[in-house]
């Protein structure tokens, strides 16, 4: 795959719908501002948007005070409601953080379940939330509290029955082959407890893998130790969890804020098509060689020497 040159100026908006999302999944990463970029999708033309936004007052590229987050957030829900498919989601993996100022200052700020009920409002439907649990999070002074060891990943859905296959991310059963086909010929089938829970014990087994569950443990990478890097990286397995889960193959995966192009890397790689949209032009070259090169995360966990 060839590298695209990135303009020196960001690149106009076509007029037609259908143009612009042609653009975004033949470019991998498009230099813009999604706020704009976004309302001129086609209407229900994406399958899934998966992104990490900005996280309120966190990075250089983003001074979002957390009071203000959701009216900031709130125009790209808009816009990315209108051009979800009917079946089609929208997948925000965002962090709390503690207030640095006013009258919450030293407590979590609740910006990020503000947001929730802000877009469940708006008409996006909760399906889930999910925790990404971090094996490696570094440790440091939070004051009275442990180090952050996950972040929330939440699922809305535009209707009623938004595309999910469970199936894509069983993972292995935990009990023995033996255990395995002595319960698939358990002929009592379902059992009740006194307590009132009833188990399936025959059909548990004939699945091909257990359903993982909402906690999906992923090594935080450290891709800034990499040259010019994206300073906040999400890993692979993150996206590839929700990409595989939530979009059919072949369909249309859009990352709003795409940082370093994890979501395109890992989207392509599952045979979707992707793109997504990157405000800052130097984060843009560095998706697009990673998009070339197909790989995004650096060695899972691992601080380069020295650091
Ligand atoms: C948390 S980072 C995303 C990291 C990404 N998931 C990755 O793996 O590299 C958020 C990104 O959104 C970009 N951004 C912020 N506002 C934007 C906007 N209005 N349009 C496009 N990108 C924006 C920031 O420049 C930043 O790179």
């Amino acid at each position: 795959m060839h590298l695209q040159a990135v303009p020196r100026r960001e690149p106009p908006i076509p007029n037609d719908p259908s143009a612009v999302l042609a653009q975004l999944l033949d470019e991998g990463v498009t230099w813009g501002d999604s706020g704009l970029w976004l309302p001129k999708l086609p209407s229900k033309s994406v399958d899934l948007f998966f992104t990490s936004p900005p996280y309120a007052d966190q990075r250089a590229y983003s001074r979002i005070h957390p009071d203000r987050y959701v009216e900031w957030f709130l125009p790209f829900a808009r816009a990315m409601y209108d051009a979800a498919s009917d079946t089609g989601s929208l997948v925000i993996n965002i962090k709390n953080r503690v207030a640095k100022d006013g009258p919450l200052r030293g407590q979590r700020h609740p910006y990020v379940f503000q947001l929730v009920i802000a877009l469940q409002n708006m008409g996006w439907r909760w399906v889930e939330e999910y925790i990404w649990q971090k094996p490696n999070a570094i440790p440091g002074k939070f004051g009275p509290r442990t180090k952050d060891a996950f972040e929330h990943v939440f699922h809305f859905a535009r209707g009623t029955k938004p595309y999910f296959d469970l199936n894509a991310v069983r993972v292995p059963y935990k009990t023995t082959q033996d255990e395995i086909e002595r319960r698939k010929l358990d002929t009592n089938g379902r059992r009740n407890t006194e307590a009132g829970f009833g188990r399936d014990r025959v059909s548990t087994y004939r699945h091909g893998g257990a359903d993982p569950g909402n906690v999906i443990a992923v090594s935080q990478t450290y891709n800034q130790h990499r040259g010019v890097a994206h300073t906040a990286p999400m890993p692979e397995g993150l996206a590839e969890f929700f990409v595989k889960a939530m979009s059919p193959a072949g369909g249309v995966v859009i990352d709003p804020f795409a940082g370093g192009g994890t979501t395109t890397v890992v989207a392509r790689r599952h045979g979707r098509q992707a793109g997504g949209l990157e405000l800052h032009e130097e984060f843009v070259m560095e998706a697009r060689r990673r998009i070339a090169a197909g790989l995004a995360d650096d060695v899972p966990g691992r601080l380069a020497a020295g650091s």
